[in-house]
């Protein structure tokens, strides 16, 4: 469905040239799910921000069903921000958050309505946060209003990147136990970016490995993470074990 091409991309300023993506090719098929990894800086946001067209790349090419990547195409792409509050606004209740995506696809009122509980549901939010603003949610709470905003525009590529860095580890996987649900009722496919290389076990079907912009290792995502061709990727798992963290390594 996506495919992309020897993307690049350099940030130019006028002391320095960063090279953040560096010739990345990789393929994402309907209704999959590719894990997206690597250490801080590697280029993984660089990445969903070309796809989405956040960012001009410098090199390569992104085809969507084999036509060249378009403004069309993109409305078909959502991307939930590694920090929820540049994508929700702090001023609006949660019901007009999750409502004007609908709004804007001219659903009448009263189905927009119907949809938004149902997006409510199965994100696990409570009804009595409809009226609150984001302020008084908490940072899980705002990535899974961001899921159910999502969820309204029926996106055929889902990017999640980093979408519970500041949260901890149990409620990362809670989050990746709902998107499974949430594509078991639903078919699109999802772009999943992560540090924590260990919650993905079970969820990615494919992982690609990530250094300097650069792709170190590509593949099926258990053979990736039973048997890493790479130190670096080692090194990843390693960083992420949650028996380290247990014995305080
Ligand atoms: N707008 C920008 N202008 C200049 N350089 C940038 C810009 N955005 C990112 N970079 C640089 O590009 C490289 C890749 O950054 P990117 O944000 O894509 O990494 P990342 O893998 O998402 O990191 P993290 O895990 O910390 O979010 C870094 O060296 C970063 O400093
Ligand atoms: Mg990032």
């Amino acid at each position: 469905m996506l495919r992309v091409d020897k993307l690049s991309k350099t940030y130019c300023s006028k002391r320095s040239e960063v090279h953040a993506v560096d010739e990345v090719s990789f393929i994402i098929p309907a209704n999959d799910i590719m894990a997206l990894i690597g250490e801080s800086g590697s280029g993984k946001s660089t990445i969903a921000e070309l796809i989405v067209g956040l960012q001009q790349a410098t090199g390569g090419e992104m085809f969507w069903e084999d036509k060249k990547l378009s403004k069309h195409h993109r409305q078909q792409i959502q991307y939930i921000f590694q920090n929820p509050d540049r994508s929700l606004n702090p001023l609006w209740t949660v019901e007009q958050l999750l409502m004007e995506p609908l709004r804007i696809k001219k659903v009448p009122k009263d189905e927009a309505r119907k949809i938004v509980q149902r997006n409510l549901e199965l994100v696990y939010l409570p009804d009595r946060l409809l009226s609150s603003t984001t302020r008084e949610c908490s940072g899980g709470q705002k990535q899974r209003i961001a899921i159910a905003r999502t969820l309204a525009l029926q996106p055929k590529l889902l990017i999640a990147d980093e979408i519970t860095a500041s949260l901890d580890p149990r409620t990362e996987e809670n989050m990746i136990e709902l998107l499974k649900e949430i594509k078991r009722e639903t078919k699109f496919s999802i772009l999943y970016i992560t540090h924590r290389i260990q919650t993905i076990k079970d969820f990615a079907s494919k992982i690609l490995v990530l250094r300097k912009g650069q792709v170190v290792e590509q593949g099926a995502a258990k053979q990736v993470l039973s048997a890493p061709q790479t130190e670096y990727t080692r090194q990843l798992i390693q960083a992420c074990d949650y028996r380290n963290f247990q014995k305080g390594v």
